[in-house]
């Protein structure tokens, strides 16, 4: 053991959660994970147990310390980074959730976001949150928790209790930065990327908006203060008597998308970046200025330093990406996902077949609750090599309509994009959305931005790092990927692409 310091950063997605140690050259020095149960209740219903992701991330944390022999004492600070509006209601008194978490993938509220357009609320969300009314996003889940949560039996039902409690401030709300914040500090906080992903909070005003409060019958004493993403004041403290046995500051916390716009280095306004996770999120740093989606993106929080004006950026979220491929596994057309480049590769094309994974809905451009997973242009010779192509394809063109949205609404044109994520590592993959999106492709060295960009926040805050030129002075290079395919196939194909989404929409019914 040395007596070098680190940060170390959780990174709690929605399929595990991760703890990275980082050294002061931004690389990682241990890294332990752990995947968590998903619960699918109902069809269109998505849940995690909040109690398993503490108990995970105490694991994660303890295993990575433990396998590269760290001392807890050792940790300058921790950050934090997470799925983003997945949804917990917890007992202030006993810290007990009083139901599952719902999550991002959710769709139970389907219903609910449709009657907004009846009541006239739609122009108030969009114009106040910068988002695009959405079963998404947490407002309709906690509102949802506060009507039909039971505690007790973790079913469908009405315990007039909860809201009762929660008017009085003994029930809280949170996103799973609040929900491990307060499990690791005692603290009831959220930082602002995360406040932005609620549907109730007004990014142009800084704070919880009454009016959207009062929409969806949220009490403000269950809500979080919102505090800066990097944070010079800390969110608190772990007990030297808990489970780490330290007294660590915790001092940065990012959702997740934002975390690896941050780790990805993209400070300036124009930056952009792409994660290939479960969904695809590609966002845009606009700087100080909130630009307006007129091509469906989402206006959202970049990143905030202490005493520094929030920083904008454009997001795509695209729902299903990783998902796509996980699903080939689950329907055994793959034993792994690293067999699907060989497989893709094995066919010229995907001889016009088009799958289109809108397994919970359309996100952006296109925002169509109800659209669903499709596969067209099959014929008696289709094998699962052509499923598993266009499968992958199905990623780079999601990942298209985005750029060309992205395109419209800054006005810039797209030189390179900075991807991260698991699937980046497939160079298949990166080739073929170069090949595309008719763009370069560059991956960096360190893949785990996301955690990175969180690490980066909480060291920021703690002096660990001194400015953000140190850790541009990080990011290096790993491979750029520059278009082979002839660009008016690849727009033959994206507009054949486009005829298959338009028949996965309007799908599902109730
Ligand atoms: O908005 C949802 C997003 O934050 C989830 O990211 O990486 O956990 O799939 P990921």
């Amino acid at each position: 053991m040395t007596d070098e310091t680190y940060v170390g950063a959780v990174d709690q997605g929605t399929t595990g959660t991760r703890f990275i140690v980082f050294d002061h050259g931004g690389r990682v020095v241990s890294n332990a994970y752990e995947t968590h149960e998903q619960r699918y209740p109902e069809p269109g219903w998505v849940e995690h147990d909040p109690l398993e992701i503490w108990e995970n991330t105490k694991a994660v944390i303890t295993r990575a310390l433990g396998q590269a022999g760290i001392a807890p004492e050792q940790l300058e600070t921790i950050g934090v980074t997470n799925q983003r509006e997945t949804t917990v209601l917890w007992d202030a008194d006993t810290g007990t959730p009083v139901y599952n978490a719902i999550v991002w993938q959710d769709r139970r509220t389907t219903e609910r976001i449709e009657r907004l357009e009846e009541n006239g609320a739609v122009e108030a969300i969009r114009s106040k949150t910068g988002l695009e009314p959405d079963a998404y996003f947490s407002a309709t889940k906690a509102e949802w928790l506060l009507e039909e949560a039971d505690p007790i039996k973790m079913e469908r039902a009405r315990p007039a209790d909860v809201r009762d409690r929660a008017e009085r401030g003994e029930v809280l709300f949170g996103t799973i930065d609040s929900w491990l914040i307060y499990n690791l500090t005692g603290e009831h906080v959220t930082e602002v990327t995360n406040a932005s992903r609620t549907m109730l909070y007004n990014v142009h005003d800084l704070a919880w908006d009454d009016e959207l409060l009062e929409t969806f019958s949220i009490p403000r004493a269950m809500l979080p203060d919102v505090r800066p993403s990097s944070d010079d004041e800390t969110y608190g403290t772990t007990d030297p008597d808990g489970f780490l046995g330290a007294a660590v500051p915790v001092a940065g916390a990012l959702g997740d998308q934002q975390a690896a716009l941050f780790g990805q280095t993209c400070f300036d306004p124009g930056d952009a970046k792409n994660t290939y996770g479960t969904g695809s999120f590609f966002l845009m740093n606009t700087g100080e200025e909130a630009v307006a989606s007129d091509h469906g993106l989402l206006t959202t929080i970049g990143f905030q330093r202490s005493g520094e004006p929030v920083q904008y950026a454009l997001e795509g979220a695209i729902f299903a990406t990783g998902a796509a491929i996980e699903w080939l596994e689950d329907v055994s057309l793959i034993d792994e996902p690293s067999q699907t480049a060989e497989l893709a590769r094995s066919v010229d094309s995907t001889d016009g077949v088009y799958v289109v994974p809108a397994f919970t809905g359309l996100g952006a451009p296109h925002w169509d609750q109800r659209a669903r997973g499709t596969i067209v242009g099959m014929t008696r010779g289709t094998r699962k090599e052509h499923i598993v192509r266009a499968t992958l394809e199905s990623i780079a063109y999601q990942t298209r309509d985005v750029a060309e949205a992205m395109e419209a609404d800054s006005g810039i044109e797209m030189t390179a994009l900075k991807v991260d994520g698991g699937a980046v590592k497939n160079n298949f993959l990166c080739q073929l959305q170069s090949d595309i999106i008719g763009t370069r492709i560059v991956r960096p060295v360190v893949d785990e931005t996301t955690a990175l960009g969180s690490a980066y926040a909480a060291g920021l805050a703690v002096g660990y790092w001194d400015d953000l030129e140190e850790l541009r002075s990080n990011w290096r290079v790993d491979r750029e990927f520059d278009p082979e395919m002839d660009e008016d196939l690849a727009d033959e194909r994206h507009e054949r692409w486009s005829q298959a989404v338009d028949r996965s929409r309007d799908w599902a019914r109730d």
